[in-house]
């Protein structure tokens, strides 16, 4: 039997389709096929944060019933079918399958239940485990919450994947030790708020928090790096930056959406904090960490943006100076607060276009300006890939601020740690030079951010 998958949207998304991978795999003996034509069933893995890509879906439903061998079974995932449920199958009577966010530890059921509508908001498989993904490389997803309990007046999150519980400590350690048994050495702990972990279990479970459960991964035998996504700002306790600083496991690398720079905009989109807490924390994050590099998402043109509202977004980006930025147009979500606002509320999509093009240009100015710093820096690689052939080796990873950087000439193995020169830009990429391989205790003791000044130029090391 063969499986066509498509996955839309964030990490999490692809977390859920990696477990419906190892679970088709397990129990209903599924293979993954590219081929459209040759799958016994397709799922779509649906985003629903924004308007397009949910408008788009049925009309990829239409082009995959064109496709499709005769007896294939289309199944919708994810938000969308969480959002949308039976719509789904009225709409679009060619699909067989209709499977919530929250409800993805059931579909070896919904592929026995002929127009099977699974997408109950209070089902809790916080506890379940799933089988576990083969072959999962040097990197693995780790889910620590399901659901979210925030309310920001823009996101239909919590209406997709329900209020928030998260999955037992123990269960996090154990499925965490199978990973690294099985070759992984970089974590991503997931979660829609996922410093705010520990706030409710399914049972009675002892009183966790995020930075002790950060603490007793990084314990793990083996485990090189622990990243997460996405903190919530208004979780970043000092405890919590003390604990990101000091654990040579946590990398330094960190994603804090900011939303907006007004403050005034904030409490529109009920975030819970102002510009100066935002900046307060970041200022106490880079005093504890100088090179930490930091993410961010922004969206623009909220309902009553003004210009001075937006200057101080633009404001923000240049005070911090973010490594890499996710932005967005607002889109209205119906189930969200700020759908309800009056239409005179709204910006119109040609300011809202305009910001958001002034805004990615100054982030490319950020961006210039920094990758110029890089150079002469020393950077610890964990490879992640690498090419050899047509006269041509390079290897890439990522270093522990999450820059993706790309070693010319040298065929570095994958998995491997390697110390590496930054020595110029190519098209806005990083590109490095090989020092020398460490070992994961090596990797684990050496500081990454000491300028070398100078630069010796090296042959190929193939
Ligand atoms: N419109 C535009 N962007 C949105 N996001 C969430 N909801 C909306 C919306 N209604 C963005 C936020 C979030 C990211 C995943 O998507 O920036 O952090
Ligand atoms: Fe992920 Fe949100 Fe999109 Fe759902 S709606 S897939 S949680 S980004």
């Amino acid at each position: 039997m063969k499986l066509f998958i498509q996955t839309l949207g964030c990490a999490m998304n692809e977390r859920d389709s990696a477990h419906m991978i190892a679970e088709l795999r397990d129990k209903k003996h599924y293979t993954l096929t590219n081929d459209i034509k040759q799958a016994d069933l397709i799922l779509i893995n649906t985003c629903s944060v924004r308007e397009k890509p949910e408008k788009k879906l049925f009309s990829e439903i239409g082009a995959f019933a064109k496709e499709k061998k005769a007896g294939a079974k289309i199944g919708v995932c994810g938000c969308t079918a969480s959002h949308l449920g039976e719509e789904i199958i009225k709409k679009a009577p060619s699909v067989d399958f209709v499977l919530g966010a929250r409800n993805v530890s059931k579909i070896t059921q919904v592929l026995e239940r002929p127009k099977a509508v699974e997408v109950d908001i209070d089902y809790d498989d916080s506890t379940y485990v799933f089988a576990s993904s083969q072959g999962m490389g040097i990197k693995a997803h780790l889910n620590i919450s399901i659901g979210c309990d925030k309310k920001c007046s823009y996101c239909i999150v919590p209406f997709t994947r329900g209020k928030e519980i998260s999955v037992p400590t123990d269960l996090l350690i154990s499925e965490a030790k199978k990973c690294v048994a099985s070759g992984v050495k970089e974590l991503l702990l997931l979660g829609q708020n996922v410093n705010n972990y520990g706030v409710r279990f399914s049972h009675s479970h002892p009183k966790t928090n995020f930075t002790q459960l950060l603490r007793a991964l990084s314990e793990i035998d083996g485990l090189y790096r622990i990243r997460f996504t996405s903190p919530h700002p208004l979780h970043m306790d000092d405890e919590f930056l003390e604990e990101f600083a000091s654990n040579p496991v946590i990398a330094k690398g960190i994603h804090i959406p900011l939303q907006s720079g007004s403050s005034q905009i904030l409490k529109m989109m009920r975030r819970g904090y102002d510009k100066q807490w935002y900046l307060n924390r970041i200022a106490k994050l880079k005093s504890l960490v100088p090179n930490v590099g930091i993410g961010t998402d922004i969206i623009v043109g909220f309902p009553t943006e003004s210009e001075q509202d937006f200057e101080d977004t633009m404001e923000v980006l240049s005070l911090v100076e973010f490594d890499t930025l996710y932005s967005f147009v607002y889109s209205p979500r119906p189930h969200t607060s700020a759908f309800e606002y009056d239409k005179s509320m709204l910006v119109s999509p040609e300011v809202a276009k305009e910001r958001l093009a002034r805004l990615q240009n100054l982030h490319k100015e950020i961006l210039s300006k920094k990758a110029q710093l890089e150079i002469g820096r020393i950077h610890n690689v964990l490879i992640e890939n690498h090419y050899n052939g047509e006269g041509q080796c390079w290897s890439e990873g990522r270093s522990s601020s999450n820059k993706l950087i790309k070693i010319l000439d040298k065929k570095c193995e994958i998995g491997s740690i390697v110390k590496v020169e930054i020595t110029h830009n190519e098209g806005g990429g990083l590109m490095g030079r090989f020092i020398n391989e460490l070992s994961l205790s090596e990797a684990l003791a050496s500081k990454e951010y000491f300028q070398n000044p100078i630069y010796i130029q090296e042959g190929a090391l193939c």
